[in-house]
């Protein structure tokens, strides 16, 4: 499974492997040996994730249900002698990032370096000796999407260091050492469901969890009768990042003006008596909090029912909830939330809404697994006739966690 030199001509054209459509573990074990001049020792694996129901919840204590998908970042890896870490991105190019692991380690530029830095430095410090290494980053998802590349490079990074060093973490305390490094060195104030969603993926379920006991359990998802469609808008707005902490600190302020430590602990009823104190965003933001947390524990029962026409009901009422009391929407997100409501549940369509932080990135639909092919296409063609924009459409299913799929 290795990339190998031949003894007598070196390392093969590294198109001719790539072209030969190979596996992406030999994809990325190839890059590797073409970038560095010699061979991976370990490649490791991290899937993206969507979040089928249970948006900006996270933060507030509230419940989520996002799965792992059959895409992810690869990652191909050798030890070196040095106390450093060189980096190359095969999707953004340039390099290789290269930095010190010896002393106490920083941000850096380029940004998405951050994710590694972060990972090796958290590993550090819960005891793991990482040595330097080489890798090469490869990836089936898109990058910046909303699909969470960035926890799954962390989940990766984690999952290399573990290899390297020895020192295995369980699952709840990698997805937090994840989480922090994307708090402390990409700056990003996420909540916990993306790590959780990468590293306690499984093929077949979806995660609920519940972010305020961080108690989580997989919910399988019944048959093949239903697919989950991806649809990229392949635009990200600007306002991404000070649009998320700005929802953060409504979200804080809402639960300050309740008298509840979060949004998770307001009841509707409390927010009605609260209304006439607080600013009308605020209401809407929270009221987008206490009715997602309803609706994500009702998607949970029609999921274990195979519910599927009531599942994507509150799909779309997740939404419109977002669109209009929490506006993180845009307005691609919502041209694909309608023509996928054009297609409908008798063209095969069950429910479709924006999935991950917003202001761009993707949609999640749920269709019938019988036409999933046809009806992204139809979407396709719908979205590009309202917006001029050609998306990225994938079928995807819930797939497993990180995996080591070389090592020596
Ligand atoms: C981003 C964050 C998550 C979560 C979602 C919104 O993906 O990383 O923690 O808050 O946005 O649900």
């Amino acid at each position: 499974m290795a990339y190998r030199a031949d003894p007598m001509r070196g390392f093969p054209p590294i198109a001719d492997v790539l072209n030969a459509s190979c596996e992406p573990e030999l994809a990325a074990a190839a890059h590797f040996a073409a970038l560095t001049g010699r061979e991976a020792s370990h490649v490791v694996y991290a899937p993206g994730r969507v979040n089928l129901i249970g948006e900006h919840t996270d933060y507030n204590g509230g419940y989520v249900l996002p799965m792992a998908i059959d895409r992810g970042i690869y990652v191909a890896a050798r030890v070196v002698s040095q106390p450093r870490v060189r980096l190359w991105s095969v999707e953004l190019g340039g390099g290789p990032v290269e930095f010190p692991i010896g002393g106490g380690l920083e941000a850096g530029e380029p940004s998405w370096s951050n994710y590694v830095r972060g990972v090796v430095a958290g590993m550090q410090a819960a005891g793991a000796e990482v040595p330097g290494f080489d890798a090469v980053i490869d990836a089936t998802l898109p990058l910046g999407g909303g699909v969470s590349s960035s926890a799954a490079l962390e989940v990766a990074t984690a999952t290399l260091c573990e290899e390297l060093s020895g020192l295995r973490m369980g699952p709840e305390a990698k997805a937090l050492l994840c989480q922090r490094a994307e708090h402390e060195f990409a700056g990003v104030p996420c909540g916990i469901m993306d790590q959780f969603a990468v590293v306690m993926g499984r093929a077949g379920n979806l995660l609920l969890i519940d972010c305020l006991t961080r108690e989580t359990r997989h919910v399988p998802m019944a048959g093949g009768e239903v697919a989950v469609l991806v649809i990229n808008t392949m635009v990200k707005h600007a306002l991404n990042d000070g649009g998320y902490r700005a929802r953060r600190d409504d979200c804080h302020e809402a639960a300050r003006i309740m008298g509840v430590p979060d949004l998770r602990r307001a009841s509707a009823e409390l927010l009605e008596s609260s209304r006439e104190r607080m600013l009308p965003r605020l209401y809407r933001r929270a009221r987008h909090v206490v009715t997602e947390d309803v609706r994500t524990l009702a998607a949970v029962r029609a999921l274990e029912a195979g519910a599927w026409p009531e599942l994507g009901r509150l799909m779309g009422e997740s939404h419109v909830s977002l669109r209009n009391d929490f506006e993180v929407s845009c307005a691609e997100l919502d041209a694909v939330v309608a023509a996928a409501g054009a297609v409908g549940p008798d063209g095969g369509v069950y429910g479709c809404r924006m999935t991950g932080g917003g202001f761009g990135g993707c949609c999640v639909a749920l269709v019938d697994a019988g036409r999933d092919e046809e009806i992204a296409a139809r979407v396709a063609s719908a979205y590009q006739s309202a917006t001029g924009i050609d998306p990225v459409c994938f079928v995807t299913r819930p797939s497993d966690g990180p995996l080591v799929l070389m090592k020596p």
